[in-house]
């Protein structure tokens, strides 16, 4: 059989794949499966390239590395603007069908919690949500003790001459990345003095800028959809959401930028 445009991309599976569960269907259900399996596709690929970005830091190949990081950021541009079209439901409508939702959520993405791990967000309570030994749980188990694209940063860092503590370089990488204060100082003589790796730094600043915008837009999309609601994950809704909203992914870049300045 020749390729043709519908084998190659598998269309007659994925287009199978938008099953509405409510009666009727409700109309808006269909908009709100497309639009979590287009999230779902596009954290699948964020993790495609993240993976690939660490790789490019181990070989010290900057250049690509910077490409890799831009389409990065295009994709996470692109993954907020999409909750304008989720936001075109009313509150009425998604109540249509909320309840046929059960207790599936957003909160259960094991992708969006293999991301987190992979950019240093690693929250061992998130393991739990998934059965001992189920396949999700392997995987996220897998993340968890993957060195994340901050450590093979400081890997990059030390490679190319910077004095990054030792510490860091043999961390247990399973840990929750945390402010390091003996780095602050190397990261503010990169800032002075490496161009090329501080615009690495830049990017990885946007990245997490990025992932806090999505965080943001979400909640608010939350609130004016459920306002005051129970998750259906069994979450306090919004108000835990709120609580995720400052968190950052590499805080060292962040607590440099009230001591940066010109080098004396
Ligand atoms: C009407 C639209 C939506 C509503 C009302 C909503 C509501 C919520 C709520 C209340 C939570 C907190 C956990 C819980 O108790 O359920 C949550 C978490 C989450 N949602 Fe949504 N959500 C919506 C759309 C989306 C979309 C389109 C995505 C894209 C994948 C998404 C991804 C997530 C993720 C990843 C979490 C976990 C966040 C964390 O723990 O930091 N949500 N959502």
């Amino acid at each position: 059989m020749p390729v043709t445009y519908s084998s190659y991309l598998k269309l007659d599976e994925l287009l199978s794949l938008q099953q509405p569960v409510s009666d009727g269907p409700e109309h808006d259900e269909t908009l709100f499966i497309i639009i979590h399996q287009v999230y779902e596709l596009w954290f699948k690929e964020l993790l495609h390239e993240l993976d690939y970005l660490k790789t490019l830091l181990a070989r010290q190949d900057t250049p690509r590395a910077l490409g890799t990081l831009k389409r990065v950021l295009t994709i996470l541009k692109v993954a907020v603007a999409q909750i304008d079209v989720l936001e075109t439901m009313t509150p009425l409508e998604f109540l249509s069908f909320r309840e046929r939702l059960e207790s599936g959520s957003g909160f259960q993405s094991f992708q969006f919690r293999e991301l987190e791990f992979l950019l240093g967000i690693k929250n061992p309570a998130a393991l739990e949500r998934y059965p001992a030994g189920s396949a999700n749980r392997r995987r996220l188990e897998r993340r968890m003790a993957e060195p994340t694209v901050w450590d093979a940063f400081l890997h990059f860092l030390a490679g190319a001459g910077h004095p990054v503590p030792r510490e860091l370089l043999t961390r247990d990488v399973a840990a929750p990345i945390t402010a390091a204060p003996a780095l602050q100082p190397v990261l503010i003589e990169i800032y002075r003095r490496d161009p090329m790796a501080s615009t690495l730094c830049e990017r990885f600043v946007d990245l997490d800028e990025g992932l806090q915008e999505w965080r943001y837009r979400h909640v608010k999309m939350v609130q004016r959809t459920i306002g005051g609601k129970r998750g259906t994950g069994g979450s306090e809704g919004a108000a835990y959401l709120m609580t995720t909203l400052n968190q950052p992914a590499f805080p060292d870049l962040w607590a440099i930028r009230t001591e940066l300045g010109h080098a004396p």
